[in-house]
């Protein structure tokens, strides 16, 4: 059974965290993982064209193109996002508009995925990180992904900051996850 993580964060910080701790939970398990981090990458913006609508391919020529074979091979997902102005990374939203060409071929359809979102909000003035969170679950509906669990990490400005309680919720989040793939 394949999981990819995609870590939409422009630094090795609080998403890389919670990403991080899903590998702990999976080790030595029969799960292959990939770590994918965006910021690593070379990815265009989707240009609109919809030619992917037709021929289930984009014309565009970067390091998307072994990242669809990758997604669509995966079993499951982890969506991992810092919230940017209530909003999720602009790294997570272009690599979700390049996955339109296996949207329009309903090759993410049945996928399951969890989500983690996080920022330097407290738990209770949040709106931006829920908001960065259903962003991804908005696109899991449309692609027919089903959200398995989401994890919201709050109080997070600097690196490393993500609490101990909600590494550990990140990591139930896996093992859920992995259940469902059964
Ligand atoms: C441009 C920008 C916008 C941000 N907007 C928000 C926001 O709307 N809500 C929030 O809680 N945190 C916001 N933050 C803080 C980040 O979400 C926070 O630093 C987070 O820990 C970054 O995650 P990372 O370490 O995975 O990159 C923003 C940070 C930046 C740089």
């Amino acid at each position: 059974m394949k999981v990819m993580a995609i870590i939409g964060s422009a630094r090795k910080g609080n998403s890389f965290s919670m990403v991080q701790s899903v590998k702990d939970a999976l080790l030595g398990s029969d799960v292959e993982l990939e770590v994918v981090h965006l910021k690593d990458l070379s990815i265009g913006f989707c240009d609109g064209c919809l030619s992917c609508d037709e021929t289930g391919r984009c014309h565009l020529n970067d390091d998307m193109s072994s990242i669809v074979e990758k997604v669509k091979d995966a079993d499951g997902l982890v969506l991992a996002s810092p919230a940017r102005w209530s909003l999720l990374s602009g790294q997570m939203k272009v690599f979700m508009d390049r996955l339109n060409p296996l949207a329009s071929i309903e090759a993410l359809a049945n996928k399951k995925a969890i989500i983690f979102a996080v920022g330097q909000t407290k738990e209770e003035e949040d709106s931006s990180i829920s908001i960065a969170a259903e962003s991804m679950v908005s696109f899991c509906d449309n692609a027919g992904i089903k959200v398995i669990d989401k994890v919201l990490a709050y109080g997070c400005l600097m690196e490393n900051e993500v609490d101990e309680k909600t590494i550990k919720r990140c990591t139930e989040a896996a093992k859920r996850l992995v259940d469902s793939l059964k």
